[in-house]
């Protein structure tokens, strides 16, 4: 039984689509990475398999049932800037809320739940923040607290909006360490993110501009002629990507090269 199947979905804001017919399906313990321009549809396509987004055409099927009724199953890290954060809660407090969502809203956090959180917010390295209120914590302090609310929830499904965005060097290896191990313990993964030079790490590629653009593994997908059609030719993008992922160059008489030496 697939872990996402996404058949066809549409979603459209005011009669405007913005996910056009997309379909795709991944198997649990991949992980997937969603790459696309801004405004591509990629943190639609996630509140979409969280069940946050209504779909206008299609099906969403999480480990083989609707969404609603998967919901406890995944963990969501949102993309940073999207986040209100007007409530008064601490650090501690949001790594807490991965516990609770397991035992709906008149469960009480007991020791088992506060060593979880203790234990996932060691992981991350924010142990000195936990009493901190979660707005006076850095952009990349926060993700990694988010972080550690997933990892407390325990899910078998992590969907993450750009978990690299403004993060130091060290921050990111953490996360990809991070990715690593839940991949490990036997999550699904699915990573949104502009970074191509991490994408050999995934089983799958989706590239998403509003409709599938490929899916596949790395090698199958990002080719010189796929990343034109996402990114409608944006030459200093498409240099970045080949340096760093040694996009395959075919030619006309059929053999292929890579640009780097690998
Ligand atoms: N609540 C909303 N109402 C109307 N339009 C929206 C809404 N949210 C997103 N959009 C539009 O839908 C499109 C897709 O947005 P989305 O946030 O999914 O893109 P994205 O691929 O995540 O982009 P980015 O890389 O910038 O995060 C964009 O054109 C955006 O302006
Ligand atoms: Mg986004």
């Amino acid at each position: 039984m697939p872990a996402i199947q996404v058949t066809e979905v549409t979603v459209a804001y005011d009669a405007w689509p913005v996910l056009r017919s997309v379909s795709f399906e991944l198997r649990p313990k991949q992980m997937l990475a969603i790459i696309g321009p801004n405004g591509a549809g990629k943190s639609t396509l996630l509140r979409a398999i969280l069940g946050l987004q209504r779909l206008d055409y299609g099906r969403i099927l999480v480990f083989g049932r609707p969404v609603r009724q998967a919901r406890q199953r995944i963990a969501y890290i949102p993309q940073i800037e999207t986040v209100d954060w007007d409530f008064p809660v601490t650090a501690q407090d949001v790594v807490l809320m991965g516990r609770m969502g397991l035992k709906g809203w008149t469960g009480r956090p007991n020791r088992e739940d506060r060593n979880i959180a203790a234990h996932a917010m060691e992981r991350v390295g924010m142990t000195d923040f936990s009493q901190r209120h979660i707005r006076r914590l850095s952009g990349g302090q926060q993700r990694r607290v988010f972080i550690a609310r997933a990892l407390a929830q325990q899910a078998e499904l992590m969907l993450m909006d750009e978990p690299f965005a403004s993060v130091d060097a060290i921050t990111e290896q953490a996360i990809l360490d991070l990715i690593d191990q839940l991949s490990k313990e036997g999550s699904t993964v699915v990573v949104v993110n502009h970074d191509f030079h991490i994408l050999d790490r995934f089983a799958r590629v989706l590239l998403l501009n509003q409709r599938v653009v490929a899916f596949g593994s790395p090698g199958e997908v990002v080719t010189e002629q796929n990343l034109q059609a996402t990114y409608g030719g944006r030459l200093s993008l498409l240099q970045q990507a080949d340096e760093s992922l040694r996009v395959r160059m075919k030619y006309d008489d059929g053999h292929t090269v890579r640009t780097n030496s690998d």
